[in-house]
């Protein structure tokens, strides 16, 4: 269906959804749990469907018929990604992971592992997901570098000031997640990656919450490298992109080994393929490319302003909600420009997995734990936190009904 030039028809988004029609006990699921995973509509499922029914074969290593049509799928997905972020060198600087936490590791020990060494500085947020946080934090321990952190203020954003002494000249790399899976910001990534570049550093963005949910230009960001998943954008799971300037690709050696990725090899030594080859050894998610392709187009038809606008309104409304009850703290900056579609929150002596699993009494999916920023709910002083995120097929009602199940956790816990 054309999603074009109407008014966000969420009821025919929805239509393509299947899965957002089920029902547990007679009631119909409230999916509030995308920034965990998003749900699947039919023409991503179906390309991967195609796929497997038409061109199904290995790909780069076949002349017959099949794998020329899985390789020529395959390749297209990487400059349809690249069309999609602003990457203007095209399938080169993009390299397809298993997810986000894979890019990240990618970057930590090609690049990290071979560059850093004692007296360099890792600058990451103290909003980092772990899949950055551990990652750098491990790779520092093996090379000798150390970890500083931008300070998180009151309000749920970056102590720029903060981030101003911190990146220096002994900076080697500022990672920074774009969208805060936990408190819902907008970070000033440009700003970021400007004040990195000023001191001769690189940026590395983490962009799993914002690829999904706003417009991403990765130039005009200006990020040496940029993380991100299919998963969390109506694509499929087991895919990830790793976006990076072509010359810093090129430097750099490849973190993974096999067949696929080489030039030539001899008893004694190889050399590595074309990029983005060299980085993605082994047979690649070829099905999960077609998928992760045919989502972009997807989100695309939709528009990625209206996805945006379309979770930022929804964002705002649960928060006034949640707001007026009185007895909820949430997490974040008030609703704004800098904040994104979803709500961290605790109701006032109800535990966040009580009140979770309450939900889910009335079909409301809704995630509970530290999601993966256990120092930043140390620093807000909370072991969890209840989290609704949002996606384009989300609505005002299915917030209502999250508001309303709150009311008989309350009476059960508090
Ligand atoms: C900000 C952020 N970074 C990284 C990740 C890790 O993503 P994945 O599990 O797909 O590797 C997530 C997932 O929740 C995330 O929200």
């Amino acid at each position: 269906m054309s999603h074009q030039n109407l008014a966000l028809d969420v009821e025919a988004i929805r239509d393509e959804f299947p899965i957002l029609q089920r029902e547990f006990d007679d009631q119909q699921v409230v999916y509030l749990d995308n920034a965990a995973t998003t749900q699947t509509p039919d023409p991503v499922v179906d390309a991967m469907s195609d796929y497997y029914r038409e061109s199904n074969a290995n790909v780069h290593r076949g002349i017959h018929h099949l794998s020329q049509e899985a390789s020529e799928a395959y390749e297209t997905a990487h400059d349809r990604v690249a069309e999609f972020i602003g990457a203007s060198g095209g399938r080169e600087e993009v390299i397809f992971t298993k997810n986000t936490t894979e890019s990240e590791n990618l970057i930590a020990y090609s690049w990290g592992l071979n560059e850093l060494g004692p007296g360099d500085e890792v600058v990451l947020t103290e909003m980092e997901h772990h899949a950055s946080l551990v990652t750098w934090q491990q790779i520092a321990k093996r090379t000798g570098a150390s970890v500083e952190y931008i300070r998180v203020d009151e309000n749920g954003r970056l102590d720029m000031d903060h981030a101003r002494e911190l990146i220096t000249d002994d900076t080697a790399i500022v990672s920074a997640v774009h969208v805060s899976n936990t408190l819902g910001t907008i970070n000033p990534v440009s700003e970021l990656t400007e004040l990195a570049h000023t001191h001769d550093a690189l940026s590395f963005i983490d962009g799993a919450q914002a690829v999904p949910n706003q417009p991403v230009d990765v130039e005009e960001i200006g990020a040496d490298f940029y993380a991100f998943s299919g998963h969390k954008m109506a694509g499929p799971t087991g895919i990830g992109v790793l976006y990076g300037k072509k010359e810093l690709l090129e430097a750099m050696e490849p973190y993974l080994y096999g067949g696929g990725m080489i030039r030539k090899v001899t008893f004694e030594d190889s050399t590595w393929g074309e990029l983005p080859w060299k980085f993605e050894p082994g047979t690649p998610p070829i099905a999960e490319a077609v998928g992760l392709h045919a989502a972009v187009d997807w989100l695309e038809e939709i528009g990625m302003d209206r996805i945006r606008d379309h979770e930022q309104e929804l964002a705002r409304y649960a928060y006034e909600q949640l707001e007026d009850e009185g007895d909820v703290e949430i997490y974040g900056p008030e609703p704004g420009e800098d904040r994104g579609g979803l709500v961290s929150f605790n109701v006032e002596g109800v535990h966040a997995h009580d009140l979770t699993s309450i939900l889910n009494d009335h079909t409301v999916a809704i995630r509970a734990g530290d999601h993966c920023t256990q120092p930043l709910h140390d620093k807000l002083g909370v072991a969890a936190s209840a989290r609704a995120s949002f996606y384009v097929y989300n609505t005002r009602e299915e917030v209502d009904k999250l508001v309303a199940a709150l009311d008989d956790a309350r009476q059960l816990f508090a």
